[in-house]
């Protein structure tokens, strides 16, 4: 019985590391930050104060809350020295490229003066990745459409900021709706952290040799890019659009019965019930549609239709396949006039927090070891050289 869950032995042996931070009950369908559980904080948190809980193991008073704001206000901008990296890749480059190299790069900016043993160090490196990950990712944006860079503005929430770096040009100031910067600052905290996902343990494995932050958070970046995981919020739209209508439905379960795709944004490594995050975004969903009078959005439509379907289909019920968080976050995205490409991004910006706080908890452990997992080998036997003159 280990704090307010308990563990039956044979899960015990499987488990790769202890952590405080973040507890699912896949088969319950329940994700909690430091005890707290992810529907509370959708409804009553914000993303700043989800870090603040993730990194420190407590929700902050209103001084902490300040402090912490200010923090990350501070360091959100980026040396303009960086801004030359992104010159260095196509104009068409994924987003997601653009982050891995340029977060990575942050190491030739902080690394020397950076002692991972010192926690004042390590807690400046959360605030600069935190702060500085939404100005990257905007940037990447920009340099793509062929737009100025942009800079962050005083007074605006995280996801208003990120809101206006994305879209503001010198000629026109982006107008935010307070509802879709309420349902992105929720995107942001819903997928802020989640255990040992494919990038955290990225990012634990990269930081159990002693690397510097800004590496690893790159390599866990690198990691979430890939469809399996990150990637598949960006796979659902492509999937809708592919559907097309409601007709033909049948024919594409048919195909995914077949295996020849499979249901993007459904399925999981750990839900075996609903993943309590994509209710979350089911309703918010509906709620930036509606904000927008576009409650018949085709896409929603269709998503729901199939969700309906998928979930009364033995196929799926027998597989114990659920929606999971990227069913319907593409659609909030796409509603909020964020394009497909960004989405990835979007995810490792508000995933960053997540890797930073295991990141923190591992390195502040003293018993830590450098991580070597094992395999079965299954090659051949031992066997002698042969000099190449005798080979067939
Ligand atoms: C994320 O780990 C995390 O916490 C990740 C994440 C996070 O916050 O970090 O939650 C974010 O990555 C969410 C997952 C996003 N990915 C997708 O939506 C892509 C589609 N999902 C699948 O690729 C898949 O469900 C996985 C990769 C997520 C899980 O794969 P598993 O572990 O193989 O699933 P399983 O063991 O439950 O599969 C059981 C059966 C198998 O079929 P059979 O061999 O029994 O016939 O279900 C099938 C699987 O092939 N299956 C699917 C399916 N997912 C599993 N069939 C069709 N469509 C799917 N999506």
């Amino acid at each position: 019985k280990t704090g307010l869950f308990t563990y039956d032995p044979g899960f015990l042996a499987t488990a790769s590391c202890e952590s405080k931070i973040t507890f699912i009950d896949g088969d319950l369908g329940q994700l909690y930050y430091r005890g707290y559980p992810i529907e509370q904080l959708a409804e009553h948190s914000d993303f700043l104060e989800a870090c603040y809980l993730l990194l420190n193991g407590e929700l902050p008073n209103a001084k902490e809350k300040a402090d912490f704001d200010y923090m990350v206000m501070r360091h959100n901008m980026l040396h303009d020295q960086i801004l030359s990296f992104y010159k260095g890749f196509r104009r068409d480059a994924h987003p997601m490229a653009v982050m891995v190299g340029v977060v990575g790069a942050l190491s030739a900016f902080y690394h020397d003066s950076l002692d991972i043993n010192d926690p004042h160090h390590r807690e400046v490196s959360a605030f600069r990745l935190i702060a500085k990950v939404p100005t990257i990712a905007a940037q990447a944006y920009r340099y793509n459409k062929g737009l100025p860079f942009s800079y962050p503005k005083g007074g605006l929430s995280y996801a208003e900021n990120f809101l206006h770096m994305m879209f503001s040009t010198p000629v026109t100031e982006y107008k935010v709706n307070p509802v879709l910067a309420k349902a992105l600052d929720r995107i942001f905290i819903l997928h802020a952290d989640h255990e040992q996902n494919a990038s955290t343990s990225t990012v634990r494995l990269a930081g159990s040799s002693g690397a510097n932050p800004f590496a690893c958070i790159a390599a866990g970046i690198a990691c979430l890019w890939g469809p399996s995981h990150g990637g598949a919020n960006e796979a659902v739209l492509k999937m809708l659009a592919e559907i097309g209508d409601e007709s033909k439905i049948g024919e594409f379960i048919q195909g995914v019965k077949d295996k020849r795709f499979k249901l993007m944004g459904f399925g999981h490594r750990v839900y075996k019930n609903m993943d309590p995050r994509a209710e979350i975004m089911r309703r918010t969903c509906h709620e930036v549609l509606t904000e927008l009078g576009l409650q018949d959005d085709p896409k929603f439509k269709l998503a729901m239709k199939l969700e309906e379907i998928a979930l009364n289909d033995p196929y799926f019920v027998e597989r114990k396949l659920y929606p999971n968080v990227d069913f319907y976050s593409g659609i909030v995205l796409s509603a909020i006039g964020i394009p497909v490409s960004m989405f990835t991004p979007i995810f490792a910006l508000s995933r960053t927090v997540g890797w930073i706080s295991h990141w923190t908890e591992m390195i502040a452990d003293p018993t830590m070891k450098i991580g070597r997992p094992r395999q079965l080998y299954t090659g051949s036997p031992r066997r002698d050289y042969v000099p190449l003159d005798e080979r067939k």
